[in-house]
């Protein structure tokens, strides 16, 4: 079970109890399971259609309470119009809004997977599956007041009907592993700081060793040895420990080199002593969603046996300001020995990767290093919500996750790098300041990273405004949307995998 939804799979039938939801195309055509679905009901769907001006148009729904002739409380028709399907990823989207469109007190809700001009396929009815999953899920653990007379039930029961129950049940077994990832990122990152503070963070990270993972945490004595002071001067103004957690998920050729997967775990970030203004400061909770999508990545490699190689490792600090918080004008050398000169301490993610990178390029020498961060402002001024900034010195790299994120629904869009904007971080009294200025604040904070990441393939996405707080979708109500995990997912399972 993946968060608070059960799924199962069985052929096209009428259900006895709760919510069925069928699809009809334009002009109210259905395919042919469909119609013998709706067979009892007369011409009941068609007068409805012609009351309610409902056409089948991709969007709209016709939401009938107690049908005639079916046992079901509701019959909800979702309209797919004659281009439903087209876009890679539609499926998960019309599984997130068909499962959305039945009321929160159903239990038991099904869904017919057939087009009005075909019988969807396994991995279609999977991908309905999937969407609905996602969409069930809620952070409602600190509401201890129910708003509605009628609570939610839990779990809530989906059954999916199809002309190939057993062979869609198997495609959801890969699907439901990376929804508990997704699901296990958002927890993360809705998570309020007060809770989920470094040493917490890490202690849940662990927990990936009940599936395999080889997990190892690095605490402050540990990191001072390994001599990461760029991220530990980012932690040094908190009461709270700063942890560095390095997983491992063996499931490729022994030998063979790790995929790397680094994360921001920032799990509060008042800037420090450039410290923020306090309108949206309470967002700053979430400047640790790149780590949390490592975890919940980790998590779905392993749980769906994964044959490949990878490491994860996130560097888990908070950033506050207090007697002994770094200033502005301290200079920090890190574990690669390259100084750093501290203009802003706001500037802090890039800190902590600094190390993060520098310590697995050179301790696991990886096929590639991706990293997320929720690095900059800037990248929400440059693409809004719905794209990631991608940032990569590898063609082949960036253009494998370009296409993983047309595939997946979780887009990124390609920024530049270059030598212009890497003096932009040239500093008059160390090797390098971690500000660039205003202008083209997302680069400088990706050259920046550049220069902890040597020669290894590499690739940064800028998560600031794709990761938390992004707009409602079909598939997400919750503030954090679990980001990078289908992503990544999708790019080990099409490119690494093979
Ligand atoms: N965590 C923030 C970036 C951020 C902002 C994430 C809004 C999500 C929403 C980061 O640590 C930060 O403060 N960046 C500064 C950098 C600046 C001081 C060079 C920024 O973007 O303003
Ligand atoms: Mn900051
Ligand atoms: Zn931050």
């Amino acid at each position: 079970m993946a968060g608070g939804l059960k799924v199962g799979f069985s052929s096209y039938s009428a259900p006895s109890k709760g919510v069925l939801i069928v699809f009809a195309g334009t002009d109210l055509a259905f395919g042919s399971a469909t119609r013998t679905l709706l067979a009892p009901t007369g011409d009941f769907v068609s007068r409805a259609a012609a009351a309610d001006g409902f056409k089948g148009k991709s969007g709209t729904a016709l939401d009938l309470i107690a049908p005639q002739g079916l046992k079901v409380s509701r019959l909800i028709v979702v309209g797919v119009g004659a281009e439903a399907g087209a876009e890679p990823g539609d499926m998960v989207k019309l599984g997130g809004l068909a499962f959305g469109r039945a009321p929160a007190v159903a239990a038991e809700v099904a869904i017919a997977a057939e087009f009005p001009d075909r019988a969807l396929t396994p991995d279609q009815a999977a991908d309905l599956a999937l969407g609905a999953t996602l969409r069930a899920y809620a952070f409602d653990r600190y509401k201890t007041k129910k708003k509605d007379a009628e609570p939610a039930p839990k779990p809530r029961r989906l059954t999916i009907g199809t002309a190939s129950a057993d062979k869609a049940r198997k495609a959801f077994a890969t699907r439901e592993a990376i929804s508990q990832g997704v699901i296990i990122a958002r927890d993360l990152v809705n998570e309020p700081a007060n809770v989920l503070y470094p040493e917490e963070f890490a202690r849940r990270a662990a927990t990936l060793r009940k599936l395999g993972v080889e997990v190892e945490v690095f605490d402050n004595k540990a990191l001072a040895k390994l001599k990461m002071k760029a991220l530990l001067g980012v932690g040094q103004g908190s009461v709270r420990e700063s942890r560095v957690v390095i997983m491992r998920w063996n499931g490729g050729k022994k030998g063979a080199k790790p995929l790397a997967f680094i994360g921001k775990g920032v799990t509060f970030d008042t800037g420090g002593i450039s410290i923020k203004p306090a309108a949206g400061m309470e967002d700053m909770k979430g400047d640790m969603a790149g780590a949390a999508c490592v975890v919940g990545l980790m998590h779905s490699l392993a749980a769906r046996k994964a044959k490949v190689n990878a490491v994860g490792a996130i560097g888990l600090v908070e950033n506050m300001p207090d007697g002994n918080a770094q200033r502005p004008g301290d200079i920090v050398t890190s574990m690669s020995g390259q100084t750093i000169e501290i203009i802003n301490t706001d500037a802090e993610g890039r800190l902590v990767l600094a190390d993060v990178l520098w310590y697995v390029a050179k301790t696991h020498k990886p096929e590639f290093m991706i990293d997320l961060a929720t690095l900059t402002g800037a990248i929400i001024v440059s693409l809004g919500h719905e794209y990631a900034g991608l940032f990569s010195n590898n063609d082949k790299l960036a253009e494998r996750l370009v296409e993983a994120g047309k595939l997946s629904g979780e887009r990124v869009w390609r920024m530049p790098l270059g030598p212009e904007y890497d003096k932009q971080i040239d500093s008059k009294f160390a090797d390098m300041k971690n500000t660039g200025g205003r202008m083209g604040g997302a680069i400088t904070a990706a050259q920046f990273l550049q220069r902890f990441v040597d020669k290894t393939p590499w690739a940064h996405l800028d998560i600031a405004g794709t990761g938390m707080g992004s707009p409602q979708s079909d598939i997400n109500k919750s503030w954090g949307s679990g980001f990078g995990v289908r992503l990544l997912d999708r790019l080990v399972a099409d490119s690494y995998e093979k």
